[in-house]
């Protein structure tokens, strides 16, 4: 596949087919990932890769989480999010949000939907695999940039594959229950999950799509013929 189409074809699926990810692509698209630039070549980024009875294992415990625990004692270990949303940023958020809610026929008042919609990120969507990303919590600002190129190399390495993914924050409110399934040591911050399979077509989770800013609203030519 050519690099732009894998480029263009990349969105965020949110239901997966129970289709086994083959192992040599999985190891061919974490090879890329680490093939990501970094300052230094530090390469901070550290990579779980879940299945089986740990994936389940840590659906189970989260949602559990979720039903029984304070909401207070849960939380994320970085902002990923602005305490204040302002403008554009706001309207963007919304839109996404919602179209995705419309799709899904969640009404905006449809509290109990909006969560068990919530929720279904913590069954990593139906998909076979998920992963989660993670870095030394002392590293710099910096490293958010670097593990931002490794986690996209995976998201488009997806794409060569013929498989999709969902990046997750969601599963940064609950680092403290991953952290139970894996062996990641407590200096590492969660960056995200992310969950990799095989896209369900039909299914209307999957049908929206997001809008994209034309290139001139975001990039700015100076002496560029
Ligand atoms: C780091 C990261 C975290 C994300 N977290 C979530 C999440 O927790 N749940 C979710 O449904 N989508 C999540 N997304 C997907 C975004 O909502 C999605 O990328 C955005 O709406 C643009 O849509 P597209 O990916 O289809 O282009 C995340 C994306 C990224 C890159």
């Amino acid at each position: 596949m050519e690099v732009h189409e894998a480029i263009m074809s990349r969105r965020s699926v949110r239901r997966f087919l129970p289709k086994a990810v083959p192992m040599d692509s999985l190891r061919r698209i974490i090879e890329g990932a680490g093939m990501a630039p970094s300052g230094n070549n530090i390469q901070p980024w550290k990579l779980y890769v879940v299945g089986g009875a740990t994936k389940d294992a840590i659906s189970a415990d989260i949602l559990d989480a979720i039903a029984n625990d304070d909401p207070k004692s849960h939380g994320p270990e970085y902002p990923y999010y602005p305490t204040k949303w302002f403008e554009p940023y706001q309207s963007r958020r919304r839109e996404t949000g919602f179209g995705l809610y419309a799709k899904l026929g969640i009404a905006r008042d449809d509290m109990a939907g909006r969560q068990a919609q919530m929720n279904r990120n913590y069954e990593f969507f139906d998909a076979p695999i998920g992963m989660f990303v993670s870095f030394h919590r002392d590293l710099a600002t910096g490293t958010y940039l670097d593990v931002g190129m490794f986690i996209e190399n995976l998201l488009v390495g997806a794409r060569g594959e013929g498989l999709h993914t969902c990046g997750q924050a969601a599963f940064t409110w609950y680092h403290r229950v991953v952290r139970k399934h894996l062996p990641m040591p407590d200096e590492e911050l969660l960056a995200c999950g992310i969950s990799i399979g095989f896209e369900d077509e039909g299914a209307v989770d999957n049908a929206f799509r997001t809008a994209k800013l034309p290139i001139d609203d975001f990039a700015t030519f100076l002496d560029v013929e």
